[in-house]
């Protein structure tokens, strides 16, 4: 087992006497598989990938345990987490501009991030990136490498992003909500990403996401949050067809409303 996390609770330090906003939060993940974790806005998704990544503001305080191979992930110094991140859990955010530095170019941030991950040179860690966008159909590397990240789109900014995970081979990687910002196109192309990361190098993934297609594409198995609480986890098809919860029913009914009206409305009939 790559993961297992249990009794995860996260609480504002101000306010302890509020119920926790992540309570008691537990599951584990495989070396090689991928967990989706849906939840409407609000449910503690991002808390509870942000407590695992080390990435939690002064101001949360945590219980529980966070094991990584076996390793208590809340027991590591800082200085531990910052070697680990990136390297061994990669994650890939909802807005792709936040994960760059505005002021630099491509190139600069590439071989900023992979010669302190990989301990190469310059050259080497811009000849590994344009290896890797070949691999995920990046055309003209050069041109990239010398372009500013205002230059380039959502989509393309996030693919890029994809490809420092490639380069860097973690052996987790959390997408929080990656699709969410980005077109429909680069929505696919950065699903089928991290399908062939997962194919070429046996990644497991935690997937966030409320586009409940996208989950069921490619997770495994799905956890169900609200309110901070795991209210269902189980295999994806089963998830998907055969709900316990009441509120994991109602997420997939409202989606399908959703995808109802959408059809109402782009049908010929409607638009006669
Ligand atoms: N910095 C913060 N200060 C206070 N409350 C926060 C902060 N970040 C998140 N929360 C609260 O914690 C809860 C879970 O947030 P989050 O994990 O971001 O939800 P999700 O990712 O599922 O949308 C929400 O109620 C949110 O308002
Ligand atoms: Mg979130």
């Amino acid at each position: 087992m790559l993961l297992h996390v249990q009794d995860l609770s996260i609480r504002l330090k101000t306010n302890p006497q509020h119920p926790p906003l992540v309570s008691k939060v537990g599951f584990s993940l495989d070396h090689n598989e991928c967990l989706g974790i849906v939840g409407e806005s609000g449910s503690g998704k991002s808390l509870t990938c942000y407590a695992i990544n080390g990435l939690l503001a002064d101001c949360f305080s945590v219980e529980g345990s966070i094991r990584f191979n076996g390793e208590d992930l809340l027991a590591q110094s800082e200085q531990d987490r910052r070697a680990m991140r990136g390297k061994r859990i990669a994650m890939i955010l909802q807005s792709p501009m936040t994960a760059f530095n505005p002021l630099f170019t491509i190139g600069n941030q590439v071989t900023e991030t992979l010669c302190r991950h990989l301990q190469c040179t310059p050259q080497e860690a811009l000849a590994v990136m344009a290896n890797t966008f070949g691999k995920i159909n990046l055309r003209d590397p050069q041109q990239l490498f010398g372009k500013y990240p205002h230059e380039l789109s959502g989509g393309m900014l996030q693919r890029i992003i994809t490809s420092f995970a490639i380069a860097l081979k973690p052996e987790l990687i959390i997408a929080d909500e990656p699709t969410t910002a980005i077109d429909y196109i680069s929505q696919r192309e950065v699903i089928k990403e991290l399908q062939s990361i997962r194919d070429l190098f046996q990644t497991s993934i935690i997937f966030i996401s409320h586009d409940l297609s996208l989950v069921s594409h490619i997770a495994d198995r799905v956890l169900v949050m609200n309110r901070g609480c795991v209210v269902e986890q189980g295999p994806t098809a089963q998830v998907f067809t055969r709900a316990e919860s009441e509120h994991t029913r109602y997420l997939i009914d409202t989606r399908m409303q959703l995808i109802t009206r959408l059809r109402q409305m782009t049908s010929p009939a409607h638009a006669a």
